[in-house]
């Protein structure tokens, strides 16, 4: 697997991140949520190989807990071992502002993504019901966390 080169998202990156968002989510988020992110400040990273765009994230921190909003892997891509590496950045970045928490939440129906976090030590911390739209009706959240607070004190990467 190739290295990740990590960059921030600017407005300008937003057309092709859309692109691949379409192609990766039944309800993909619009342009519009991610213009509204950069523009909130939140932290936005692109991660490209050989200078392909293989997928990106969207953090937003709320005082000592880092929120994963979005998490993505070009389709072609993945099942390669880079949403794991984008999750491992991820964690390195709230260790590094010495947050004590990163949480997420996820389709229920969406064992890929449960996998990968249960794998990196996420747990399960609460059904959010009907949390989000689904083809028939709605479909539930489940919000998972992993506590970095140890990890924080003593400055050390986790992976
Ligand atoms: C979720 C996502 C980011 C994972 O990225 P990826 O590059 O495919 O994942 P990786 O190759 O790093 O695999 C990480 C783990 O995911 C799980 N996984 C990967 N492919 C899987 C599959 N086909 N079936 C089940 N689990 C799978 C495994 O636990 C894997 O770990 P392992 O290879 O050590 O067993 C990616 O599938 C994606 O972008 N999905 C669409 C967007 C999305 O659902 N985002 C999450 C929203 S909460």
């Amino acid at each position: 697997m190739t290295e990740l080169a990590v960059t921030q998202m600017q407005l300008a990156d937003i057309d092709k991140v859309f692109h691949i968002e379409k192609l990766a989510n039944r309800f993909p988020w619009t342009k519009g949520n991610f213009e509204d992110c950069l523009k909130s400040g939140y932290r936005t990273f692109l991660y490209s190989a050989d200078d392909e765009l293989i997928g990106y994230s969207v953090v937003q921190s709320v005082l000592d807990e880092v929120h994963l909003l979005n998490i993505c892997v070009t389709p072609a891509h993945q099942g390669n071992g880079y949403g794991r590496k984008i999750l491992s950045h991820i964690i390195d970045v709230a260790v590094e502002q010495s947050a004590v928490i990163v949480v997420l939440e996820v389709r229920a129906s969406n064992f890929r993504a449960q996998q990968l976090y249960l794998s990196t030590g996420f747990n399960e911390m609460s059904v959010r019901r009907g949390y989000y739209p689904a083809e028939q009706g709605r479909e539930d959240g489940v919000l998972m966390g992993l506590e970095l607070g140890m990890l924080s004190q003593l400055g050390q990467s986790l992976l």
